[in-house]
C-alpha cells in the first residue's frame, strides 16, 4: 500500500525529522555538488573546511559524487573511495564533520560514458550501456581547464556488470569504514546507472536492456548488493526520471520513475526495512530565475510529477532542483517531501540552514567557481551572515 502523504500540519524546513535511525533537527539537506578540489582524487584539508562549514548539529549533508573505481571519473580532481589512501583520507572529513554534528552520507558515483580518454586507466573508452556517445550539444570538462566533446564510449558486455556491482558494494563498505553514516547511489543525471535507466541511450538487446524491468535491473543489483553489505538504512538512491541532463531523455519518465519507487517498494517488503531515502530531482532547476538545465515546462506539471513520485514510495522522501527558502516550506508543510536538498544556494551560503531560519539574506553563488581547483576562492571563502570580511 502506498503511503497517503498528509499535509504535515505545522512541520516546517526547521522542524526536527526521524530519518530511520539517523535524528535531524532540521529539514535543509546539502544536495551532493561535485567541486573539484580533491587533488588527485584525495580528499584533504580543503574539503573538510568546506564540509564543516557547512555542518549543523542535526543536519543531513550528502558528499559531493565520489568515484567507485578507477573508471568512475569524468571531472578533473573528484575524490573516489575505492583505494585505501582515499578511505583513510575521507576518515579526517568525516571525523570533522561528526564533531560538529552532522550526518554525512557518501555519495557514490560512476560517470559512464559521460567520461573521456583523459580520465580513464590506459586511455581507454569509457564505459556505459551503450556505444552511443553523448551529443555535441554537451561538452566536457578537461583536466587543462577547456572543454572537449564526449567520445564514443564502450558498451558493457554483460558479464561485465557483475563486477561493476561489485564496484558498488565495495565502494559502499569502504565509505562505511571511513566513518560515513551511509551512501547514496547516484542513479541520475545522465551518469552510468540512468544511462542503463533511459530509453533514449539504453539500446541493449541483453537483459539490461528494453523492458523497463530489464533497464532498471542494474540499478536494482547495485541497491540489492549494497543493502546487503551495509543494511538498508544506510543507504539512499538518486533518481531523475525527468531530466534530460547529458541526453538522458526517457519516452515517459513518470512511468519509469514509479517504476523504479514500486521496486524499491518491494525490496522494503521483501527484508522487512526501510531505505533511507529515495532522493529525486525534478526538472524545476532553477535559482535566482536561472535555468540550469531541464525541459521547460509548466510548474505544476512539475510539483505534480514529484507528487505523484511521492505519494509511490513508502519511505523518506528527499525533492531537490530550484528550491528557495518559501519553495522548500510548501513542500514540507505540503507533505509533499520529507527533506529539500539545496545546491547552489548552498555553495554559496555555508550557514543556510540559520540563514533560512533568519530569513536574512542570502549570498550569490559564482558559477565560474562551481569547477575550479582554488581550495580557498569560491569555495571555502563565501561569508556567514553578519561577518564583514570574506573568510
Ligand atoms: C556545481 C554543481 C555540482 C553538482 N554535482 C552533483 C553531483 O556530484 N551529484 C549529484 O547528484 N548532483 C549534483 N549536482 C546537482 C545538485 O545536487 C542539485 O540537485 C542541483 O544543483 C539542483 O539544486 P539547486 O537548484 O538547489 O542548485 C550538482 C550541481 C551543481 C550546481
Amino acid at each position: 500500500m502506498a503511503e497517503t502523504p498528509a499535509r504535515n500540519g505545522s512541520a516546517t524546513l526547521f522542524s526536527p525529522f526521524r530519518m530511520g535511525k539517523f535524528d535531524l533537527s532540521h529539514r535543509v539537506v546539502l544536495a551532493p555538488m561535485t567541486r573539484c578540489r580533491a587533488l588527485n582524487g584525495i580528499p584533504g584539508a580543503a574539503l573538510a573546511k568546506y564540509y564543516t562549514q557547512r555542518s549543523t548539529d542535526g543536519g543531513f549533508l550528502i558528499s559531493e559524487g565520489t568515484s567507485i573505481s578507477a573508471t568512475a571519473a569524468g571531472f578533473p580532481h573528484v575524490p573516489g573511495i575505492y583505494t585505501e589512501e582515499q578511505v583513510q583520507a575521507w576518515k579526517t572529513v568525516v571525523d570533522a564533520v561528526h564533531a560538529k554534528g552532522s550526518v554525512i552520507f557518501c555519495q557514490l558515483w560512476h560517470v559512464g560514458r559521460a567520461s573521456h580518454q583523459v580520465y580513464q586507466p590506459d586511455g581507454m573508452p569509457p564505459i556505459s550501456s551503450t556505444s552511443k556517445p553523448i551529443s555535441k550539444r554537451w561538452r566536457i570538462l578537461l583536466p587543462d581547464g577547456s572543454y572537449g566533446t564526449y567520445p564514443s564510449p564502450r558498451a558493457l558486455q554483460t558479464h561485465e556488470i557483475e563486477d561493476v556491482v561489485e564496484h558498488y558494494r565495495q565502494a559502499a563498505l569502504n565509505a562505511i569504514r571511513a566513518g560515513f553514516d551511509g551512501i547514496e547511489i547516484h542513479s541520475a543525471h545522465g551518469y552510468l546507472l540512468d544511462q542503463f535507466l533511459k530509453d533514449g541511450i539504453n539500446d541493449r538487446t541483453d537483459q539490461y536492456g528494453g523492458c523497463l524491468s530489464n533497464r532498471s535491473r542494474f540499478l536494482l543489483k547495485v541497491v540489492h548488493a549494497v543493502v546487503s553489505a551495509i543494511g538498508a538504512y544506510r543507504v539512499g538512491v538518486r533518481i531523475s526520471p525527468a531530466i534530460d541532463h547529458l541526453d538522458a531523455m526517457d519516452s515517459d519518465p513518470l512511468k519509469l520513475g514509479l517504476h523504479v519507487v514500486d521496486q524499491l517498494n518491494k525490496l522494503q517488503q521483501k527484508i522487512s526495512g526501510k531505505l533511507s531515502y529515495v532522493h529525486v530531482t525534478q526538472p524545476r532547476y532553477t535559482a535566482y530565475g536561472q535555468t540550469e538545465s531541464g525541459r521547460p515546462g509548466s510548474e505544476d506539471a512539475e510539483a505534480e510529477f514529484m507528487r505523484s513520485l511521492r505519494r509511490a514510495y513508502e519511505g523518506t522522501f528527499i525533492c531537490s532542483g530550484g528550491f528557495t527558502r518559501e519553495l522548500g516550506m510548501q513542500v514540507i508543510e505540503n507533505g509533499d517531501a520529507n527533506l529539500v536538498s539545496y545546491g547552489r544556494l548552498f555553495i554559496a551560503n555555508p550557514d543556510l540552514a540559520m540563514r533560512f531560519k533568519l530569513n536574512a539574506p542570502l549570498n550569490k553563488y559564482v558559477r565560474k567557481t562551481f569547477y575550479t581547483q582554488d581550495p580557498v576562492v569560491g569555495y571555502t571563502d563565501y561569508p556567514y551572515f553578519g561577518s564583514l570580511s570574506r573568510l
